[in-house]
């Protein structure tokens, strides 16, 4: 379609309203005078097939997994998502890589015995993260593999820094995520994503990883986060609802604002992010493509936990169809221009899209 000043030329060359027929006129004897039909482009599925502007294909998706240390189990707040064994997680990364998945996301479960007022367990270089990443790099090399930075899921009291009188402290944080950063990389991960929204986080991680040696590992920066209430379903599965205290609005960012997002989005590719986020992700598809327009980076969205749970509980109450919500949802993300998205749904929508071809 021609586009002029941001209006379509057909629109503009229509000067006059469509006369009304007559009152009582038989519609069929005089159409509407209308040069132009929206509904042309509608009327079948091969027509729309040809004028879609976005679609989904599995290239989008990366997959967030749980992970246990033992046997698996369920995330009574997410439908259909377990935690998973370190053998089943290797079993879902195969099964990524058959959906031609590119990249799964892994989030521990730590043993609260484990877990302590600064996260120590986050730097131990055999915790249940570590050793996931080297089971699923051996047997499946050739998917991609991303990890969060953030204490949450090793501190006793659920932060994502240290807590030190009530505030989460900035720069002593920075000096753990690095080392936490350090010892994913030397485990095998691929996409470092810190997802704590301290200050100077990245730059500090990029300067790291490259006096280790790490200049290939890339980072997902979570750039533009928000503090929300659709992560509940997240911290059941990591099990840090129990244990936090308060709430992470001095770090994480006020829902209220949108011209800051692009500040922390610009912050981030400065200090040497390749990939950024937003988060959450249908609530914030403003941000999304504001981000995605100004700065043209690699940019994902996370369909957070709570996104999901909703999705999935309407859907069991037989109050929406959740597959088409799925991918009704999931279009939204790539329409508001993101480059992909993190989705408890990555596996069911690549089966259907398999299923479609
Ligand atoms: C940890 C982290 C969170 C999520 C991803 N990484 C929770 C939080 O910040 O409290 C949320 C993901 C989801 O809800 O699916 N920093």
């Amino acid at each position: 379609m021609a586009i002029k000043f941001g209006k379509p030329i057909e629109t503009r060359a229509r000067l006059q309203p469509v006369e009304a027929p007559a009152p009582g006129a038989d519609p069929l004897d005089k159409p509407l005078d209308l040069p132009t039909r929206m509904r042309r482009n509608r009327r079948s599925e091969w027509a729309r097939r040809m004028v879609r502007e976005n679609t989904l294909t599995t290239d989008d998706l990366i997959w967030p997994l749980f992970i246990v240390e033992g046997n698996r189990t369920p995330v009574v707040s997410m439908p259909g998502v377990e935690r998973l064994s370190i053998d089943d997680a290797v079993r879902a990364a195969e099964q990524a890589a058959k959906l031609t998945i590119p990249c799964i996301a892994l989030f521990p479960y730590t043993n609260p015995q484990l877990r302590d007022e600064d996260g120590s367990e986050a730097l131990n270089p055999d915790n249940l993260v570590c050793r996931a990443i080297r089971a699923i790099k051996k047997e499946v090399p050739e998917l991609g593999l991303l990890c969060d930075v953030a204490l949450d899921p090793f501190t006793s009291h659920g932060h994502d820094g240290l807590l030190r009188d009530g505030v989460i402290l900035n720069d002593e944080t920075v000096a753990v995520l690095v080392n936490q950063a350090l010892v994913q990389a030397e485990a095998g991960c691929d996409i470092i994503a810190p997802s704590d929204m301290m200050d100077g986080r990245v730059g500090a991680i990029r300067n790291a990883l490259d006096a280790a040696g790490f200049t290939d590992v890339s980072i997902m920066s979570y750039a533009a986060k928000y503090a929300s209430a659709f992560y509940g379903p997240f911290r059941d599965a990591v099990g840090s609802n129990a244990t936090l205290t308060g709430d992470k609005r001095t770090y994480q960012m006020d829902f209220g604002n949108s011209a800051e997002a692009l500040r922390e989005v610009e912050l981030d590719i400065a200090e040497g992010a390749d990939m950024i986020m937003v988060k959450p992700g249908l609530p914030y598809l403003d941000i999304l493509q504001r981000v995605k327009d100004a700065f043209g980076m690699p940019t994902f969205a996370y369909q957070v936990s709570g996104e999901y749970s909703m999705i999935m509980a309407a859907a069991q109450n037989g109050w929406l169809d959740g597959e088409k919500a799925m991918m009704e949802s999931l279009t939204a993300f790539k329409r508001a221009g993101a480059d992909g998205v993190l989705t408890y749904f990555a596996p069911r929508v690549a089966e259907k899209l398999a299923k479609n071809n």
